[in-house]
């Protein structure tokens, strides 16, 4: 579904981040991306996510070139296919959680039938991941674990084939990151959404079906 041929990135201050990188990914597949401190996992989540471009290389998409797509090609892809968690929950603290969860509907323009489907897929995704009844709070009603789960219903909200979390958990406790972990697992084997997430965390990332390192700008099992 998702093919990196050999990626490519530099920046000025640092020289060579990603070196001919390469990367196919299955729908449905779950990876853990681990590599020390400035080894590019973020560099490499944000090229996958059209965040960013690279110097050389291709990116296929469902068989489709995209890695020279124009910006409003790339919002439209990021915004039909992408779901992004960050490590901050990155929640708007004047909005209410349902608010916040049906801000990406918004952008998308749905009909007002699929506007309605839509809404009672976050509603199920809301008591799934357990925060049904935080539903009328604001962020800074709710906890740090709590909101991350938010974030990531809200990176649900349009159906997205993959999601990219970039550090998850990495403002998370023990146990609220075990908590997304399990969530994480559940979304991708219930919805088959390719899951491609960057950590530090050993304890996440055995909980994805294979775990790779970036080392030296290329990956490695
Ligand atoms: N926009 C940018 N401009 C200049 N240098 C950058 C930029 N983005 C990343 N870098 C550099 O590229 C390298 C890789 O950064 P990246 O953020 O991808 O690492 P990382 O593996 O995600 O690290 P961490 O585990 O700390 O999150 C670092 O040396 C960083 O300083
Ligand atoms: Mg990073």
């Amino acid at each position: 579904m998702l093919g990196i041929k050999n990626i490519s990135k530099s920046f000025t201050q640092r020289g060579l981040v990603l070196d001919s990188l390469c990367l196919d990914l299955s729908k449905g597949d779950s990876i853990a991306i681990m590599g020390p401190s400035g080894s590019g996992k973020t560099t490499l989540m944000n090229i996958i996510g059209l965040l960013d471009k690279p110097d050389k290389g291709e990116i296929f998409f469902r068989g489709e070139s995209i890695a020279n797509f124009t910006d409003d090609e790339s919002a439209l892809y990021r915004r039909r296919n992408i779901g992004f968690v960050f490590q901050e929950h990155l929640l708007l603290p004047h909005l209410t959680v349902t608010e916040n969860i049906i801000l990406p509907l918004l952008a998308a323009k749905y009909s007002r039938e699929e506007f309605t489907n839509k809404e009672q897929h976050l509603n199920d995704l809301l008591v799934k991941t357990g925060i049904s009844e935080l539903a009328a709070k604001h962020p800074f009603q709710i906890s740090g674990g709590e909101a991350q789960r938010v974030a990531l219903v809200r990176a649900l909200a349009n159906n997205p084939s993959i999601l990219l979390a970039d550090e998850p958990t990495g403002s998370l406790d023990a146990k609220n990151a075990d908590v997304l972990g399990e969530i994480l697992v559940q979304m991708n084997k219930e919805f088959g959404i390719t899951l491609i997430l960057a950590t530090h965390s050993n304890d996440l990332a055995k909980k994805m079906s294979r775990i790779l390192r970036l080392e030296d700008g290329k990956l490695a099992g």
